[in-house]
């Protein structure tokens, strides 16, 4: 299976489930995301890799646009669920790879990329992409889960991610993506550091590991308690077994 396919098939076997998870899709997490962009009234905005859209739906009271694009027709068959539902008047879905936007040069005042980049080959040609589509005076906003800063457990928790969802690609470490916003037509880097906690149970059934293998992947997070092996804070709370992801928001303004 290639990529794309790989891609297609986890997102449109998670796309219900993804949709569902209050702990990706709430106020708190969003804000995130607004506050970055700062949106004025009169902004364009374009969320690349949209999945169900609750990013789009975020934005939409604050803009007078919002567009999500998303390679998976799954994904976007939640989107326009959540159009209805919540009676947003002024958003749009579409297919497309994030690679090749089709829209024109500077259309937008923000572009958004949330949760996908460690589904990304190329993290540098999607981002460019983003500026490409990004107005002189727009911002620029990527979030994404990060990887440890120590070498083997950013390599303990790609594996386990990689078997969790054998469309993931890598999760970054920090440096390595506020690196991408190191560009003469970027202005100063904004940074927000957040950590999601999930329960392991339910993380692990909402998943489509490689080999359908749930115990024994719940297993194996579960045996990072004794050391974070992970980086992910493994621990038991109120008699649960908890994760905790960490994520960065990174934004900047289009100078020139
Ligand atoms: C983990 S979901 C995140 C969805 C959404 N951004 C959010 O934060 O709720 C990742 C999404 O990236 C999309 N995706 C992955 N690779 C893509 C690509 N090359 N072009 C467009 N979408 C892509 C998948 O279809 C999926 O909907």
């Amino acid at each position: 299976m290639n990529h794309d396919d790989a891609i297609r098939d986890q997102f449109t076997r998670q796309a219900a489930l993804f949709a569902a998870a209050p702990e990706l899709h709430n106020d708190a997490i969003h804000r995130l995301m607004i506050d970055a962009a700062a949106p004025r009234a009169s902004d364009r905005m374009l969320d690349v890799a949209c999945g169900p859209g609750t990013v789009v739906a975020a934005f939409a009271p604050h803009v007078a646009q919002a567009i999500g694009v998303d390679a998976t027709p799954a994904m976007l068959a939640q989107a326009r669920s959540l159009t209805a539902e919540r009676a947003l008047a002024n958003v749009e879905w579409q297919l497309s790879s994030a690679y090749a936007l089709p829209f024109a040069p500077g259309h937008f005042d923000i572009v958004t990329n949330r949760f996908a980049f460690h589904h990304l080959e190329d993290i540098a040609a999607a981002f460019a992409e983003m500026l490409r589509v990004t107005a002189v005076g727009g911002r620029v906003v990527v979030c994404d889960g990060i990887a440890s800063t120590e070498p083997a457990k950013a390599a303990a928790f790609n594996a386990m991610e990689r078997w969790r969802d054998p469309s993931t690609v890598e999760f970054r470490q920090l440096a390595h993506l506020r690196a991408l916003f190191a560009r003469a037509e970027l202005g100063a880097l904004g940074e927000t550091l957040f950590r999601v906690p999930y329960p392991a149970a339910d993380l692990v059934a909402a998943s489509f590991p490689a080999d359908d293998d749930r115990d024994g992947l719940l297993a194996h997070i579960e045996a990072s308690i004794a050391d974070d092996a992970l980086g992910m804070l493994t621990r038991r709370e109120g008699g649960k077994v908890m994760v905790s992801y960490a994520g960065v928001v990174l934004w900047a303004e289009r100078r020139a």
